[in-house]
Parts: structure tokens; sequence; C-alpha cells
């Protein structure tokens, strides 16, 4: 089994060194091999997703990411931003599946910025589409105004839009999933205004008819805001298109106290992935080792349970992850009164520690 491991920039390389120590402990003879994205590519060779590192991820059996970004890059003309180079990734292997847990872990109920009890033992799960609506729909770009309110002055445009298969398939993949789960999926649209999201809602309706077992409601995305920080636990799988999903995946992650926590995982059609933490690359702390390593931790995780196939490795992990909380050790971003402030390498280091202790009882 290969691994790409695709460190990036920012915190990135801090994290995903972390994450290697946890899935080297593992025993699991895996292969890895690491290439340059985003700014550290664009340094290194002129572009954020080189044509080695494209081949890389297709020839390799998942993709361990890290993050990219930093504001250094903003000037630069888009096709060489550092984003582009995860955009390019999901386009390029179909990556159209992707999935966001947003788990309140018990030990951390008190870093949520909400009351606890709207929080304690919140498990909910988002599935946002990843390769279509208005991140990639053509036309797009600047010109001048032909018609509008300003005609003959300068506007800047995108395209929203979904192909019926685009929205069967992550329809399915949510119906399927939420048939492992509570049996509950809720489509988020914007019906009420726009046709791309008409069509999303009736598609999703359409493909429900197969699977009758799975309740479906459907909520407007600007309600859907609303609910996630009033009642967060009314929810369970939620599927919604790229730009809704970006939104609302944040503002479910901070329910769980710390987005430094949270694994994501970006599937194609035959469950070949992408695994990065849903943070970003964190500029501001990057280098100082008190990034926190969890949620890179986390995607490895998910990285066995899903694309290979190593679903005890992964429980493994995830139980490591609860017993270190459970020991008291905290990153900065999710550390309170009372536990331990530790870096990234101490809190990997203990990940390794609590599996190998973990091998040692049972055997
Ligand atoms: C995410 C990020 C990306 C996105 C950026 C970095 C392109 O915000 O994965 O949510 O908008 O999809
Ligand atoms: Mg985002």
């Amino acid at each position: 089994m290969k691994i790409a491991l695709l460190p990036g920039d920012g915190i990135g390389p801090e994290i995903m060194a972390e994450a290697v120590k946890v899935l080297d402990a593992l025993d699991l003879k895996l292969e890895t091999e690491t290439a340059p994205v985003g700014g550290a590519a664009y340094e290194a060779q002129g572009h954020p997703l080189p044509e080695s590192t494209l081949k890389l991820a297709k020839q390799a059996d998942a993709i361990l990411f890290g993050a990219v970004g930093d504001w250094k890059y903003d000037k630069l003309e888009r096709a060489l931003r550092p984003e582009q180079a995860i955009l390019g990734l999901r386009k390029h292997l179909g990556l159209f599946a992707n999935f966001r847990p947003a788990i309140c872990y018990p030990q951390l109920t008190a870093a949520s910025s909400l009351k606890p009890e709207l929080v304690a033992g919140l498990d909910i799960l988002i599935i946002r589409e990843l390769t279509g609506d208005i991140y990639f729909g053509q036309p797009r770009g600047r010109r001048v105004a032909v018609d509008g309110h300003f005609p003959g002055t300068e506007e800047a445009f995108d395209t929203m839009r979904y192909s019926k298969p685009e929205i069967e398939r992550i329809a399915h993949v949510a119906f399927q999933t939420a048939r492992k789960r509570n049996k509950r999926v809720t489509s988020v649209d914007k019906a009420n205004v726009l046709e791309t999201f008409q069509f999303w809602k009736d598609v999703v309706t359409e493909v429900h008819a197969q699977y009758p077992d799975v309740e479906l409601d459907h909520m407007y995305v600007d309600n859907a805001a609303m609910q996630l920080v009033k009642a967060p636990k009314k929810f369970d799988v939620v599927v919604t298109g790229n730009m809704f999903g970006d939104i609302l995946s944040d503002a479910a992650a901070m329910l769980t106290g710390s987005i430094g926590m949270l694994p994501s995982a970006s599937l194609d059609s035959n469950n070949k992935g992408l695994y990065e933490p849903s943070h970003g690359s964190a500029p501001d702390i990057a280098g100082q080792g008190t990034a926190n390593p969890l949620a890179t931790i986390l995607s490895a995780a998910m990285m066995l349970r899903y694309s290979l196939q190593q679903p005890q490795a992964a429980d493994r992990i995830e139980s490591a992850v609860q017993q270190v909380l459970g020991s008291g050790l905290r990153t900065p971003d999710i550390w309170s009164e009372g536990t331990r402030k530790v870096g990234t390498r101490e809190m990997g280091d203990a990940v390794v520690a609590a599996l190998t202790t973990k091998t040692i009882t049972k055997s």
C-alpha cells in the first residue's frame, strides 16, 4: 500500500510529521512518498501542483494531505496560488465526496463556544459535494458589463451549476452513509432563490425514492446555518453543494471546540481518497510547535478505514486519541483550566505511547 504524503505549507509539515509517527507505530508495512504541494511547491518548482506531485497522487492508494496557503501568496495570479493545489487534486482525481464529521469529544465539551448541553455528544457528518458548483462552473471571469445595474463598467462573474449525475452520485453517497448511521439526511439548498438548488432539491428527492428506510428533510442554507448554532444535535447526515458545504462545515467544526480536532476524507467513486485535517495552514503559528496534530492523526485513521481496509488500525488510533485526551493533555487550541498544555510533538508522542500501551496490554 502506497501513501502519498503532501505536507504543504504553514503548520502542514509539523502536523504531518506527527501523523507519520503514528502510522509508523502501527507496523502496517505502508510505503510512503513525500511530494511538495501548495506554496512550498511553488517555491521549489514554480507551480502549486507540479506534474510530479499529481502523478504521485494518482499512483498512490491514498493521499495524506497537510494544509496549503499563506497570505504571502495572495498577490500571485490565481492559477499559481497554493489553494489551486487542493482544488486541482480534487478535480483531477475526481474526489467528489467530501466527508466532514463534527464530533464533540466528551473531554472537550468545555472548549466549544456553545453551551455544553448544546454540544455534548454531538456527532454529525457533513457530506459536501466537492468537484462541482460555483467552485468549478464555467464560464467565469472579468469583463465589461453589457447589461445589469451598471452597463459599461467592469464586472466579475462565476457560474453556479450542477448536472443531474453530479447530484445523483452525492445523494447516493449520503443515503448509503446514513444507512450506516441513524438513517437521517438533511439536504441543504437555496431552492427558494436559485435554479441550481431547486434542481438539487428535485434530484435529491428523486434519488431518495430508492431509500425508503432513510428519512429525508430539506433545509434552506440560511436556516441550516442558524440551526447549526441553535440546536446542532438535531442534525445527523447533512448533504449539500460545494460552496454551502465549505461554509457550513467550518461552522460545524467550531461547535466541537476546535477545528484542530477534525479530520476529513475526500473520496472518488472507488473509495480512493485524499485525507486532510479540516483546518488550514495557520501560517500565524507555523514553526512554533504549538499546532494540534490530532486532526491529521485522525485523518490518517479515516484513511486506514476508507481507502486501505484497515478498520482495526483505524480504531486503535481513534481510541489512542481518546485516551490521550482523557489523560488531560491539550494543545493550546483545546486547552482549558485544569488540563496540561503540550506542544505538537508531545501530543504526537503521547498518541504513539497510547498505541503502544494498548498493544502490550492486549498481548
Ligand atoms: C476547504 C478550504 C478550501 C475550499 C480552500 C483552501 C480552497 O476552505 O477545504 O474547505 O474552499 O474548499
Ligand atoms: Mg473551507
